[in-house]
């Protein structure tokens, strides 16, 4: 239940720097490589299924998508408000899209992690709002993925009956079986299993042809990726590989500068940095970008 909602957030102006390699990881293939047809395997050809079956359309792979439609009531308890009226926080919200689409159009960038520091930080909550943010824009195709594996929390919020990603993501099951359609442009890509060994799976060239499989398949204006903490496990360096930038949640009732400098560093050379997004912002002079649950 939200009580006290603060959030502001300032996107900075960072390096394009390319991800480069790190010693002691496997290589990947090129995150939208698609592998030579003499080393296609089953798995590999079912996660396929619906880009063949659309014709590699992208209209047509999102019209074919399950849709879910949410209990308005129940995922604002989480916290979720898919609509501009539903709470005054979606501005700041519509904010935070637009000056992230700026600066994503310009580089070229699609794929966004959001990560924090430490444990609830609000990064759920951001990425969740970030994606119903975008999807309040017909023009812009968003795909919202939870890839926190450990905990995965975006099935509970969103309230979705949704099978385990490990099966999507080894390629056991195929994509369509997993995606779910939210209005007509934003794709829900949720998890109702922890997966043991999440680091090792986010490492895996199976995740990383999943993904690209899935990118190339519904060609989305933007990938959100809700991502562990940052610091404390090897999970968000094994998917920086994958991502073009990150978008750092600042829990503004604890998070330290330091802790921030830490995941700049971790970052750095390996992604970019987007921006940093303060949640529970406290500074009352901030009052502009303030807001509160209205209560009954
Ligand atoms: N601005 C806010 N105001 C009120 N409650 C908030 C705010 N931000 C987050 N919360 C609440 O704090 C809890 C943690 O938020 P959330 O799950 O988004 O954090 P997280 O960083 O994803 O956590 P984890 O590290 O466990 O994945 C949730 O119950 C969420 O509703
Ligand atoms: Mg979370």
């Amino acid at each position: 239940m939200i009580k006290k909602d603060d959030i502001t957030h300032d996107l900075v102006e960072t390096d394009t720097a390319q991800a480069r390699p790190v010693k002691g990881l496997p290589t990947f293939r090129s995150r939208n490589s698609v592998a030579p047809r003499g080393e296609e395997t089953t798995r590999s050809s079912m996660r396929r299924g619906l880009m063949k079956a659309t014709g590699g359309n992208p209209d047509i792979a999102w019209n074919s998508l399950a849709t879910i439609t949410l209990d308005l009531a129940e995922v604002a308890r989480h916290g979720l408000f898919p609509q501009a009226a539903d709470h005054p926080v979606t501005a700041k919200f519509d904010i935070l899209r637009t000056q992230m689409l700026q600066a994503m159009s310009e580089r070229e960038w699609v794929r966004i992690a959001v990560t924090s520091p430490t444990h609830g930080c609000g990064k759920s909550l951001v990425a969740a709002n970030l994606a119903l943010a975008m999807g309040r824009l017909p023009s812009v195709r968003t795909v919202l993925v939870d890839l926190e594996l450990r905990h995965p929390e975006l099935a509970h919020m969103f309230g979705a009956d949704v099978g385990p990603l490990g099966e999507m993501l080894t390629g056991e099951q195929p994509i369509e079986s997993h995606v779910r359609r939210l209005g007509e442009n934003l794709a829900l890509v949720l998890n109702n299993q922890a997966i043991i060994g999440s680091a090792e799976s986010l490492l895996s060239p199976e995740t990383a042809e999943t993904l690209a499989v899935l990118e190339q398949t519904l060609q989305p204006n933007v990938m959100i990726f809700d991502l562990p903490p940052a610091l404390g496990s090897d999970d968000v360096l094994s998917i920086l590989p994958l991502v073009d930038a990150v978008l750092l949640v600042a829990d503004g009732t604890r998070t330290t500068a330091d802790d921030i400098r830490a995941c700049s560093h971790l970052i750095e050379g390996r992604s970019s940095l987007l921006g940093v997004v303060l949640n529970r912002a406290s500074d009352l002079k901030q009052d502009r970008y303030r807001y509160s649950k209205k209560r009954g």
